[in-house]
């Protein structure tokens, strides 16, 4: 076995051989199995573009609204998850909940039938279909509301926006929403779809390989970062204040929430779509309080990081959509995670076409050939 060389991160390092979606980093380009971000947010739908990346190509008519109507069949949650959720501290944080509850679905489903293409087809279709309604269910739970049943005569979209509002969306804001889904969607093998592939790579199920991947999502170097963003605009409080807030992380070398990419070396692709959604939005509801600072924060970024290759990711301007959508903060990472899915299980099921455990080696730095020492003996 020939031993590459060690890599911080794998930056750099081919894990997979992948035909679900590409991203050149040096020209903002993502194309999701060949067709671009851009044409996708403006033509295509969520459920969609899930089917184009899970089952390889863009679904007919009647693919389409076959797939829609088993979606719409199995958003309802197993009364026993429902049960368990009641026992969730109402404090914990909807990434926990959701990770906890994806693993408690594999309960219902136990019978590992990798091989068996209805059960596949089972497995993505209850995922996509009642993930949602686990992030909106736990919101209203921990609020001491019941959760509200999904609207069988709403979209995706707008049926997430209505479980969580316990209202109507406005059309636009469903729509726009959708997008954001889209956008979320697939991103190559980012940390939590890395996750998913290892998890899958050992066949295991489906709903463990989700739990996995909704656990890396979580962290504030990931998908976490949406929600650190916001925190982030709020403490900087005025545009006044962004040029010494930069100029102070740069000193300490802290991280700037929403900047930065392994792989983008320009505006993420997705940024540039999100930042003309939420301005979209503003010009409806009204613009966002934070908006100018966000936007003094990209220019004075520019100015001081772009050697670096640092700018604007998914997740700077996507939370200024999401409070435009009456999402509260704690669940802008849950939505990403409702989007992300779709890529999880993509790759969860090339993984199984790869069938090859995932085991990478090390470079050994420890001690050799040590003796024991007995605990009398010891200082
Ligand atoms: C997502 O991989 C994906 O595709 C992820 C994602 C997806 O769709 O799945 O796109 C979603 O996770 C987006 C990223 C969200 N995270 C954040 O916004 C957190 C802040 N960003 C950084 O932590 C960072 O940019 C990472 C983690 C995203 C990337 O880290 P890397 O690739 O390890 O970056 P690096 O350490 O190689 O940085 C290169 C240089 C360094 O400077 P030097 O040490 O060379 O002097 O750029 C600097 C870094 O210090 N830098 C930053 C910075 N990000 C990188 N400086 C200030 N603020 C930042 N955010």
């Amino acid at each position: 076995m020939t031993v590459c060389e060690y890599k911080p991160g794998l930056e750099g390092v081919p894990a997979t051989q992948s035909g679900i979606s590409y991203v050149d980093g040096q020209q903002g380009i993502l194309e999701y199995r060949g067709i671009s971000i851009e044409e996708l947010a403006l033509k295509s739908t969520f459920l969609e573009t899930s089917y184009l990346l899970i089952w390889g190509g863009l679904p007919t008519k009647p693919e389409l609204e076959e797939f829609e109507y088993e979606i719409r069949h199995h958003r309802r949650l197993k009364y026993r998850i429902r049960d368990m959720m009641k026992c969730f501290p109402e404090r914990g944080h909807p990434m926990d909940a959701l990770q906890a509850c994806a693993a408690a679905l594999g309960l219902f489903y136990s019978k590992r039938a990798l091989d068996d293409p209805t059960y596949i087809q089972n497995a993505v279709v209850r995922l996509l279909a009642k993930i949602p309604t686990m992030v909106a269910a736990f919101q209203l739970m921990r609020k001491g509301n019941d959760p509200v049943q999904p609207c069988d005569d709403l979209d995706y979209a707008a049926n997430f926006l209505y479980m969580l509002n316990e209202r109507e969306p406005d059309p636009l804001a469903a729509r726009i929403f959708d997008i954001c889904l889209t956008l979320h969607a697939e991103h190559t093998i980012n940390a939590s779809t890395f996750s998913a592939m290892v998890t899958a790579s050992t066949l295991t199920d489906p709903y463990a390989v989700v739990a996995s991947a909704v656990g890396t999502l979580a962290g504030p170097l990931h998908g976490g970062a949406n929600e650190e963003v916001i925190d982030m605009l709020q403490q900087i409080g005025s545009v006044e204040n962004v040029r010494p807030f930069v100029d102070e992380c740069i000193t300490r070398k802290s991280r700037i929430m929403g900047f930065g990419h392994r792989v983008y070396k320009v505006k993420d692709p997705r940024a540039t779509i999100l930042q003309k959604l939420a301005e979209q939005l503003f010009a409806k509801f009204g613009r966002d309080e934070y908006y100018d600072i966000a936007l003094e924060l990209e220019q004075v970024i520019s100015e001081k990081l772009a050697h670096k290759g640092v700018y604007p990711n998914v997740d700077f301007y996507s939370g200024l959509v999401y409070r435009k959508l009456g999402i509260p903060t704690d669940l802008f990472t849950p939505v990403f995670a409702i989007a992300r899915v779709a890529g999880w299980l993509a790759h969860w099921k090339e993984q199984l076409e790869a069938n090859r455990i995932f085991r990478p080696t090390q470079i050994y730095t420890g001690r050799r050939n040590q003796a024991y020492t007995p605990l009398a003996e010891r200082p």
